[in-house]
């Protein structure tokens, strides 16, 4: 399957992607983690794409597309994936939507996790992520086993540099104003499904599980 999760940042798009990206054997796909991948190793792209995502403003098309036509040209994602945190404006969801064509598969569906901001402000301030493996947790809904250190490999758990409420409040008010709108773009191509993002994990799963008949 081809599938894209919308949501406010915090909504659970990155915990959600991975368990269903899981579940049905795809990659997730998540546009924030190969940028700060571009970030950590110090490259061109990571340099370019640093200032605007440190500021919680969308880093620019061009970079983005360029990161992501990459990465769904490579072999694991033949089979389908889940796209976490792309498209994140009109522009994008339109080149998603051009290269699918091209290559004739096109998108199965696009989920949008609804959620109240003032429970994202919880679950992004409380955000911890291991730097080795990926994993997310969350010092009040999902804490680790042992004080900051992960489950799976113990490493240090770390705080993402933009998960300080300035830059939340900056990234709530872009996703308002940029990404909220690819909601309807893909209503209008009635290939949009809702799902209550509140809740535990388990039970947000069963419902995405629902909405896309997987
Ligand atoms: P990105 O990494 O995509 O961040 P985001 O969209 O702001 O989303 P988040 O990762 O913050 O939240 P999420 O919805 O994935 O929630 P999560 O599952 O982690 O983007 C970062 C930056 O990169 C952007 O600001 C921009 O600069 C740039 N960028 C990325 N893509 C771009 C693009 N396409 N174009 C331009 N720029 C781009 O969960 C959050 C927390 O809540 C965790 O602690 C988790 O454990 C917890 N949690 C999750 N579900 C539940 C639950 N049901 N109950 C309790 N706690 C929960």
């Amino acid at each position: 399957m081809r599938i894209v999760l919308l949501g406010a940042p915090g909504s659970g798009k990155g915990t959600q992607a991975n368990l269903l990206g899981q579940r049905l054997g795809i990659p997730q796909v998540s546009t924030g983690d190969l940028l700060r991948d571009a970030l950590a190793s110090g490259s061109e792209l990571g340099r370019r794409a640093k200032e605007a995502m440190n500021a919680g403003k969308l880093v620019s098309d061009e970079i983005v597309l360029k990161i992501i036509k990459e990465r769904l040209g490579m072999d694991d994602a033949a089979s389908g994936f889940v796209l976490d945190g792309f498209p994140r404006n009109v522009a994008q969801a339109k080149a998603l939507d051009k290269l699918l064509k091209k290559i004739d598969r096109p998108l199965h569906k696009a989920v949008l996790l609804e959620i109240d901001d003032d429970i994202l402000l919880q679950r992004l301030t409380g955000r911890l992520t291991c730097p080795e493996c990926g994993r997310v947790y969350n010092l009040y809904t999902n804490p680790p086993k042992i004080d900051e250190q992960c489950d799976r490999d113990g490493s240090d758990l770390i705080q993402r540099s933009d998960d300080k409420q300035a830059t939340i409040e900056n990234r709530l008010r872009v996703y308002r104003a940029q990404t909220a709108p690819v909601a309807d773009f893909y209503a209008r191509e009635d290939k949009l499904a809702t799902v209550d993002a509140e809740g535990e994990i388990d039970e947000i799963a069963g419902r995405m599980r629902t909405a896309l008949n997987a």
